[in-house]
Parts: structure tokens; sequence; C-alpha cells
């Protein structure tokens, strides 16, 4: 049995199925690059089968990434499975992914197939999927949950077609730590030919167990890939942290006795960049990522680690990217250090226009904020590009007053379809005014599920992030915004949540029907 535990990323994928987390193609490369700077093994990159966008961004990401595995999902059947061939075509190591439901409850409600006739797609899927690699992972659908004995059947014939992983799924996140591990040992000491693949854990957060299930899975199952997601993000209540999982075992060497590849100094900027991207901030009592996850409050506390910082740190900040930031750029800056700094965070804009709107845009918040750090950089780019940057809104200019005691007004200036807008009304805050001034001309017909507002740096100089969650007609999008002036920052972050509402939905659920 190897020694080393195999990180495979699915922030990208199972991350991107989190309602309001889709993520522009640009996005998703640089999020891909920012996982192979933090070493994974394998990056899930999407399901290509989804939409056209979808199977561009694997495209797009398994010709960027030279380091990691780029992996695709695939329902098991063979369109799905040619799609992400092909989408993989010319990825320096490439992995497909296959997958169809296990437990007698979703083959017979979602699927409506008999387990014959499961076992026989599984092992077909496999079979047709060697054609275009070696590298094939079958994952059971809702495996927790499956019959043992009909499981024991599947894996014994995908591994005999070439499955060179197996994914032992706990779907809904319904496995409890002990019983999930000796499920999966039980399997592997049945499967007669379960030594020829790498077993792996895939756990869903919806109580709270996804990190323990899978550091149990790992501990008593023997699996040796985990797949997690940056910040933990995923379906409903999200997967298995990749922050958490890593340092858990890195951290406990003398228990687990693996090792990661994992650039632990890399976790702190992925885990930033995900959250700045798809606007679903990190809380700040998250372990490792959260902001107070290295903050020591209670004088007791400080007292001992001033003393000897083992007393209560058991990791060290620095080790997880926590560095002091650092300052990039500034008023001064040129062009050339900016499209230098650009490239270096692995910011790929598409055209020379590209880069002189968002120099414009740098040398704007340069006038108004003296240090610029790589985390404004991002936010400088987020969202104004691809399906959120090029839809009917863009923010030009918003002017509003509040005195106490007096109703506030906002008057926004927009443009929609390239027409100039100017909208005003009141509302019972800036904010609201603002939403209120907007929607009195859109009139979207938008719910407002959340509105939230981050620190992007330190300091009261910081640019404010914006998250404004709109639902319409059962869609769910995020929409992000970030300026000095957090009223600026909202009326662009609900002018990118309409531009994201409008843009067509043409994806297919890869664990829809
Ligand atoms: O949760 C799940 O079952 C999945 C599979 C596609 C592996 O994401
Ligand atoms: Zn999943």
């Amino acid at each position: 049995m190897s020694d080393k535990l195999i990180v495979f990323d699915t922030t990208l994928r199972d991350g991107e199925q989190s309602p309001g987390a889709s993520m522009t193609h640009e996005e998703k490369v640089r999020i891909a690059k920012q996982l192979e700077k933090l070493r994974v093994d394998i990056i899930e990159a999407g399901f290509a089968a989804a939409s056209n966008g979808d199977f561009e961004s694997v495209r797009a990401i398994a010709l960027a990434i030279k380091d990691s595995t780029v992996c695709s999902l695939a329902r098991a059947n063979d369109r799905d499975i040619a799609r992400a061939g092909e989408a993989l075509r010319g990825a320096n190591s490439a992995r497909i992914h296959t997958f169809i439901a296990t437990s007698v409850l979703h083959m017979e409600k979602k699927l409506r197939m008999t387990p014959d006739q499961v076992f026989e797609q599984a092992r077909l899927a496999v079979r047709f999927a060697r054609q275009y690699t070696d590298n094939i992972e079958f994952s059971p659908e809702d495996g927790s949950r499956s019959d043992p004995d009909f499981l024991c059947r599947v894996l014994e014939a995908v591994i005999a077609e070439g499955a060179t992983t197996i994914n032992v799924a706990d779907t809904v996140g319904y496995a409890v730590p002990e019983q999930y591990g000796e499920f999966i040992r039980n399997l592997r000491e049945r499967i007669p030919n379960s030594d020829k693949a790498v077993w792996s854990v895939h756990c869903h957060d919806d109580l709270g167990l996804a990190v323990a299930n899978s550091l149990a899975g790992i501990k008593i199952g023997g699996a040796r890939q985990v797949e997690c997601t940056i910040n933990a993000l995923g379906e409903r209540a999200g997967n298995c942290s990749l922050e958490e999982v890593v340092m858990a075992v890195k951290t406990r060497k003398d228990y687990f006795g693996l090792d990661v590849d994992i650039d632990t100094a890399q976790i702190m900027p992925a885990s930033r960049l995900v959250s700045g991207i798809t606007g679903f901030v990190v809380q700040p009592n998250k372990a490792i990522v959260g902001a107070n996850a290295f903050a020591h409050a209670s004088g007791i506390h400080q007292d001992g680690v001033l003393k000897a910082r083992q007393t209560y740190e058991i990791m060290r900040a620095e080790d997880v990217g926590w560095a002091a930031n650092k300052i990039v750029l500034g008023k001064l800056s040129g062009r050339n250090a900016f499209k230098q700094r650009l490239h270096e965070l692995g910011i790929e804009l598409d055209s020379e226009q590209a880069v002189n709107e968002a120099f414009a845009r740098f040398k704007d918040l340069a006038d108004r904020k003296s240090e610029i750090f790589d985390e404004d950089i991002h936010a400088l780019v987020s969202g104004e590009q691809g399906e959120a940057g090029e839809g009917a809104y863009r923010f030009v200019a918003l002017a509003q007053r509040s005195e106490t005691g007096e109703r506030p007004h906002a008057r926004v200036v927009f443009s929609e379809n390239g027409k100039e807008v100017v909208a005003e009304a009141q509302g019972n805050g800036p904010v609201d005014a603002t939403v209120n001034a907007i929607e009195s001309h859109v009139r979207s017909d938008a719910e407002l599920l959340l509105f939230s507002v981050n620190a992007i740096t330190t300091g009261t100089e910081s640019q404010g992030e914006v998250t404004m969650r709109l639902s319409r007609s059962g869609r769910i999008v995020n929409g992000v915004g970030a300026d000095p002036d957090i009223v600026v920052a909202s009326a662009k972050a609900y002018l990118s949540a309409l531009n994201k509402l409008q843009s067509p939905v043409e994806k297919v659920h890869a664990q829809g029907v």
C-alpha cells in the first residue's frame, strides 16, 4: 500500500454545483492554475458534457495545466465519455471519471433501472472510456447507501475492465466515520482484484462529517485518494474541505503515516481566490482559512503563545499561507509591471484591450488606495469579464446622500446594452437606495437571498467585497463587486448578479436524471 495520499480537487466540478457558485471560463482557468501551484495531484476541471461552455473550460484547463492530472466527469454513457475524452485531448495527463448510482433508492427512483442494467452500464462505460485513456476513475454514486453485495459485484467488474481508481461516494452526506471506514475496508477485503485500483473517498458535509468521514475512509478503509474542494465548496452543505483534510494528515503524520504533495503555503491564496470569485465568504471561525483560525484572542492563550507557540498552536499560520499581505504594486507602477503581475497570478486576459481596461481600473484604484495587494488585483479582474462583464449591465457612477435622521438617496448611472441609464431612489440605507434605484429601471423580479460585505485585505483602507445572491424562477446566482466604497461595490455586485441571471442556462446537471 502506497504511503502517499492523492489529493483530487473538485472545486471546479462539485464545487461549482453549489447554487450560485458558477464561474466563468476565465475564472475556472485561473483557479486551475492556482490548484496546480498548490500541487494537487488531480484537478476535476468540470463535466464536459454539461454544455459547450463546460466542454471549452475543461479543454482550456487540459491545455493550460502541465503538472497536475486533469479530469472530466462523465455519466456512464458513450456520449458523455466521448465528450470528456475529446475535451481532455492534448492534456499532459488526463483522467476520465465516470459514475452511475448503485443504491436501490437511486436505481429504482432516479434511474428506473434494474441492478443488472446498472451493472452492465457501469462495465461498458469503463470499457468505452479506455479508448481515451488508461486513467479511469469509477464512482458508485450513493455508494455509502448501496448494498455491499451488489457493490462488490459492480466494482470487481469495473476494475476488471480497467478502472484504476474506485471512489466510494457518500453522495448525500449520510455516512458516519467508523461505519464508512469499515464499509470501504470490507469492500477492499471482499473484492478479489481490489488491489488493482486506488481507493478513494468522496464525502459531502450534510451532517458536518465530510472531513471526519474522509479521514476514517483513509485510516480505517485504506483509501489513498481524497476528493475535496477549496473552502469545502460543494453541493448543499459542501464537500470535504481540502485545507482541513490536508492539514489533518500533515499535522497528524504520527497517526496517519501518509505524505501529501501539497504546497501548503498556497492554501490561503487558493482560499481567497475561490471565495473572491464565487462570492462564498469564508466564516471567520473556519479551520485553517478563517480569519480567526490563528488569532489568539484570550489573554491566557496569547501569554502561552508568546512563551512557546506550541502551547496553543498546532500549526504555523505562515505554513498555510497566512504571511503578512505583500504590497505588490502602487500608484507609480506602469502597465508592464501590472501586466507582469497579472501573468504571475495566472490571470490571462484575452486581448490587449482587456489588459488596457484592467490597467485603467488599477490606476483608478491606486489613486484612491495607496497599497495594492494581490487580492486587490484578483478582485479587479473578477466579475469584469466573461458572462458577468459582457452582460447587459455595467456600472458607471454613483452618488449617494445619507445623513442621520434622513432617508438615504442614491443616483446610479449604469449602462444597459451600451446605453446609459440614470436611476434614482430612496431606501432605508445607502445600499437599499442603490438597489432600489437600479430596480426602478430594471424591474428584474429577482429575490435577494444574500447580501454580504467582506474586507478584501486589512485596515479601513481595504476594498469592500460585496456578494449579492439573487434568485429568479428557481435559478440562483451570485454577483460579486469590489471597491473601496462599499456602496459602489454593492452596485457592482448587484449588476453583476443581474447579468448572470440573464445569461442562458443550457447546462445539464451531472447527477440529475
Ligand atoms: O457526490 C457524488 O456522488 C458525486 C459523484 C459524481 C462522484 O459527486
Ligand atoms: Zn459529490
